[in-house]
């Protein structure tokens, strides 16, 4: 990568490195996705989930350590309760314009239950605290039953209204996103669905649904929360390259055509994770990484969504509008 001290300099492509072929190239931020509202999206960004520990350097130190390595893409959230920090670290960074940058971040189950009112104060608090007067991509966090298409419809009008450029879902099942599409006010297909995908949650069905309909992915939990470093096959395949387990793994979620954000406190890890265009994963790597997936991990998964499409709301666990049938795999 870039060093750090180099910053953005005027006609210099991304800091992940050089043009990769048959994929877009946005000339502030380097190898992209094209959305389905023609904008270009970074393949590689920094997940802002405690990005802070109780103890330690601030959300802000970390989160300005990122964007000292490079990191342009900043996925934040209502929920994780750090944009403040987020966005003093944008506000004291000397390597970016609020341009050079891709913010994005999500409205949380309290306030999709709540209704539209909610969702709009939620936005305009997130601009706010990111101190920006507009967002690259805004999501609903979670398909609360019965709620997540007012949200959305209201997201529809922040880009009316200019505040939010692309916006999208997170957390949906193929089936949530056929009863968004299938609402008369819907008019803007979300632009990514942001899911957890990691070869221990290899789920193509999903991702083939979501590419038949125009739909980015962002892989949340890439790099399974650190919690997968040990594996075996993952361990040979990063031997097999000369990488690390974690690039192995950020290298696979860019195979399977998703955008990677991984988060680490540490600015050492930070600089490993953005290094995963090159080299490429062949057919074997790939179809032994896709086989770590297990029925158990996809009934887990299953049963994990119907808990948290209705947590930090009114609506019980066992809501009739839970979906219990969603495709898993
Ligand atoms: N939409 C959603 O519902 C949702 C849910 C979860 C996450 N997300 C988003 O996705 C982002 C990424 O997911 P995540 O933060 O849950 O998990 P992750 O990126 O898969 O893993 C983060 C964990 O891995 C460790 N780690 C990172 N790089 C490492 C390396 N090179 N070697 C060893 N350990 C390493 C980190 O520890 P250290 O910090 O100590 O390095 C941390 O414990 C989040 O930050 C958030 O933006 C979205």
């Amino acid at each position: 990568m870039r060093a750090a001290s180099e910053g953005v300099r005027e006609g210099e492509v991304g800091v992940y490195g050089p043009p990769i072929p048959g994929q877009a190239h946005d000339k502030r931020w380097g190898p992209s996705y094209v959305l389905n509202d023609g904008t270009n999206h970074p393949m590689i960004g920094f997940g802002t989930y405690k990005a802070a520990g109780a103890q330690g350097p601030s959300a802000a130190d970390i989160v300005g350590d990122a964007l000292a390595v490079g990191y342009q893409f900043l996925d934040c959230a209502q929920f994780y309760g750090n944009e403040k920090e987020v966005g003093k670290a944008i506000s004291r960074s000397e390597w970016f314009d609020r341009d050079d940058l891709y913010l994005a971040s999500k409205v949380w189950t309290d306030a999709i239950y709540e209704g539209r009112a909610a969702v709009r104060k939620q936005i305009d608090a997130t601009l706010k605290a990111l101190r920006t007067d507009r967002l690259d991509l805004y999501l609903v966090h979670w398909p609360v039953p019965g709620k997540h298409v007012d949200a959305y419809l209201e997201l529809q009008d922040a880009v009316k209204a200019g505040k939010i450029t692309s916006i999208g879902v997170s957390n949906y099942a193929a089936e949530d996103v056929d009863e968004l599409l299938d609402h008369p006010g819907v008019y803007i297909t979300p632009a990514v669905n942001q899911i957890e995908l990691n070869p221990f949650l290899y789920r193509p069905k999903t991702l083939q649904y979501m590419a038949d309909k125009g739909i980015v992915v962002q892989a949340y939990r890439a790099l399974r929360d650190g919690k997968a470093f040990e594996d075996p096959t993952v361990l040979r395949v990063a031997a097999k390259h000369g990488k690390t387990a974690a690039q192995v793994m950020g290298a696979w979620c860019l195979a399977k055509g998703a955008v990677y954000m991984p988060k680490s406190t540490k600015k050492a890890r930070m600089v490993e994770n953005a290094d995963v265009v090159s080299f490429q994963l062949d057919g074997d790597d790939l179809a032994a990484l896709d086989a770590l997936t297990t029925e158990d991990a996809l009934a887990a998964f299953k049963a994990l969504y119907e808990k948290c499409v209705v947590r930090d709301t009114p609506l019980p666990e066992d809501d009739p509008g839970i979906k219990r049938d969603i495709t898993a795999g």
